[in-house]
């Protein structure tokens, strides 16, 4: 059995140990899985305050199964940081052009980063493809309504993702594969300004039950472990 466990605003609420113990949790699993493709790896940044961190934990002994953490872009200018992919315009040949479109296209634009799965649980999650899943959930839990959304990420091309959010809007041409600052790997750029006319319908009829399983006691997510 699992649950949602999501924290938003961490930085209201620094003097929550559960909420910090919680993110903390989320620091290792990231830093651990990441260090896989790169041995020296830094996972923490200053969008981890506002982002939300979105994980899945087996209610048995609350280990994180799974995590992705979602960073919207009115966030990014309350907090007068670049939206992520703007920080990666020098690094990915053909990027300025549509990503103007992307965040100019009259959409909340929330970008997926930092996906990972715990290999020693991956059977908890059988049968799921973890990339449809969080484009799910993560948008769900974000609050935004879902045909508000445009949606974003760097997705390293060894894991071959993007076939699996192809069929999820039009992506936008123009951006090379590129080799990326933090995990020097190939990615790919996601850039999903609108998604198609029935994505979110057709992912809430996949999805929903196993969302809804994930409620801890009636509640959309239990905020700490
Ligand atoms: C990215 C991640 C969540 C993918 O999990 P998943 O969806 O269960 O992926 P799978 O294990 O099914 O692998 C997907 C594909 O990648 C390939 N792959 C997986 N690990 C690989 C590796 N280390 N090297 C090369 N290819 C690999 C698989 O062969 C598979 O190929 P296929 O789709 O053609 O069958 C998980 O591998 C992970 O946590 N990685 C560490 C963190 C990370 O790098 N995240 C990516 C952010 S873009």
């Amino acid at each position: 059995m699992l649950y949602l466990d999501v924290i938003q605003s961490l930085e209201n609420q620094l003097t929550d140990p559960n909420v910090t113990r919680s993110f903390m949790q989320a620091v290792e699993i990231r830093q651990r899985l990441f260090r896989q493709n790169r041995a020296n790896a830094c996972i923490l940044d200053p969008y981890d305050m506002f982002s939300d961190h979105v994980m899945i934990r087996r209610r048995a002994d609350h280990r994180i199964v799974s995590y992705l953490r979602v960073t919207s872009m009115s966030e990014c200018r309350k907090h007068e940081l670049p939206y992520p992919l703007e920080n990666l315009e020098k690094e990915s040949a053909g990027l300025a052009e549509p990503l103007a479109e992307f965040l100019n296209c009259g959409k909340e634009p929330l970008h997926m980063g930092y996906m990972c799965l715990e290999p020693t649980l991956r059977k908890e999650l059988d049968g799921i493809k973890l990339i449809e899943l969080y484009a799910y959930l993560g948008f769900r839990c974000s609050g935004f309504p879902l045909d508000s959304v445009a949606i974003s990420a760097t997705l390293n091309v060894k894991y071959h993702m993007d076939q699996w959010m192809r069929d999820a809007g039009t992506w936008l041409d123009g951006a090379a594969d590129f080799k990326h600052p933090t995990i020097p790997e190939v990615h790919r750029v996601m850039l999903i300004p609108k998604l198609r006319e029935n994505y979110w319908p057709d992912q809430h009829a996949k999805f929903d039950a196993f969302y809804t399983s994930l409620k801890w006691d009636g509640e959309d997510s239990r905020k700490v472990a």
